[in-house]
């Protein structure tokens, strides 16, 4: 050991030990989700909307609603501590906290510093959020491969997490009917001799020509909290939903090839899409350009809608601990939202 290194530094032991070849593998799932069920039914008392129009657009029949009280760091609290549990970690074993979320529980601080303190992370693990909404989760495995591939992280926890239903506005059919909430979260780590969960590939992009697309306008800088801005309802989510679906289509086909070709996997060889869960429509047209049918995706809109950076890991922990998804299988993760940012990977469970 040279003197530079500090000997209880498990970053500067690990770089040491592996340099730059060690891949990154998904050793731990968890996800949290609230009890209360929203039905499409429920929704169409007070809307002017039905169950059959929102299935029939979109395959969604139900959603989940946070408790009043209930915030995003306790959903992301209790998925990351299913993960952690699940990898037989703690978190004083992590190097670095990753919290995907476009709510998080304020402003400042960041969610993963509240995240950082329930799960006693030690002061030399990192934690901070990403905001890249839908396609958030991808973003995050993406910096923790690149940590742990590089040496400068050991174990890395990425979670993603949405409490949607305090950012919807109640009264647009048109969104609210979409979004539900809830968390999920991965432990990563090195990979070891079994190399199960290993990330082989991973790919992002966005297109800011979108931004308008899907966007909260007031409530940031450019117009701060305001009794007008909350008057006109400019707090809550406002989007185009048909320049989202082309976007949607084409991007996550894009992306998906993407990380595809990098790890020299053809679609025939992925056994299951994991993809992010916004839209039933949205999935079969990406699954007729890639040429995986959906009986090949991981699908639970039906039961949650979409929970923005949360679904990917959702129905990641729950296809794994169902038993769904077994060891030796490829996976492929997409996601894509506002932004328009987007992400993809691929994984050998
Ligand atoms: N119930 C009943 N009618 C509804 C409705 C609802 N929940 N939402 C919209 N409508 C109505 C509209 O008001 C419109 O009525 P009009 O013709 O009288 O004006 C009609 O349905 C068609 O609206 P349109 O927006 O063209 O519908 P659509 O076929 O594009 O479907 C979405 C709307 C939102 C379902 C669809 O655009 C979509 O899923 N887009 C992607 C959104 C998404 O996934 N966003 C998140 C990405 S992370």
């Amino acid at each position: 050991m040279t003197s530079t290194q500090h000997p209880q530094d498990p970053t500067s032991a690990l770089r040491h030990e592996a340099g730059a070849s060690r891949g990154a593998r998904i050793i731990g799932t968890g996800s949290d989700l609230p009890e209360e069920i929203r039905t499409n039914f429920d929704l169409a008392r007070t809307l002017d909307t039905s169950d059959e129009w929102i299935r029939s657009r979109t395959g969604i029949g139900a959603r989940r609603i946070a408790a009043k009280g209930d915030k995003t760091s306790d959903m992301a609290r209790r998925a990351s501590q299913r993960a952690l549990e699940a990898s037989g970690l703690t978190g004083r074993d992590l190097d670095m906290i990753v919290v995907a979320t476009v709510t998080p529980d304020r402003p400042l601080p960041s969610t993963a510093s509240l995240i950082h303190h329930q799960l006693g992370a030690r002061t030399d693990c990192a934690a901070f959020d990403v905001a890249a909404a839908c396609g958030g989760f991808c973003y995050g495995l993406t910096l923790a491969r690149a940590q742990i591939e590089s040496g400068l992280a050991r174990y890395v926890l990425v979670i993603g997490v949405e409490l949607l239903s305090r950012i919807v506005d109640w009264t647009d059919r048109g969104t609210c009917v979409l979004f539900g909430d809830g968390a999920g979260a991965v432990v990563v780590g090195p990979t070891d001799a079994s190399s199960t969960g290993r990330v082989l590939a991973t790919a992002l992009g966005v297109d800011g020509s979108l931004t308008e697309s899907l966007t909260i306008v007031a409530g940031g800088s450019e117009e701060p909290p305001s009794d007008e801005a909350i008057a006109a309802k400019r707090h809550l989510v406002r989007m185009n939903g048909q320049e989202v679906f082309k976007a949607a289509v084409r991007y996550l086909s894009e992306v998906s090839a993407r990380s595809l070709t990098q790890c020299g996997l053809t679609p025939d060889q992925i056994d299951w899409v994991v993809p992010h869960q916004a839209n039933q429509r949205i999935l079969e047209a990406v699954g007729d350009r890639l040429g995986i049918p959906t009986s090949r995706m991981v699908l639970n809109l039906e039961r949650y809608g979409n929970t923005s950076s949360a679904s990917i890991p959702i129905a990641l922990d729950e296809a794994v601990r169902g038993g769904v998804i077994k060891p030796g299988q490829h996976l492929l993760f997409c996601a894509l939202g506002a932004g328009v940012a987007f992400g993809s990977a691929v994984v050998r469970w």
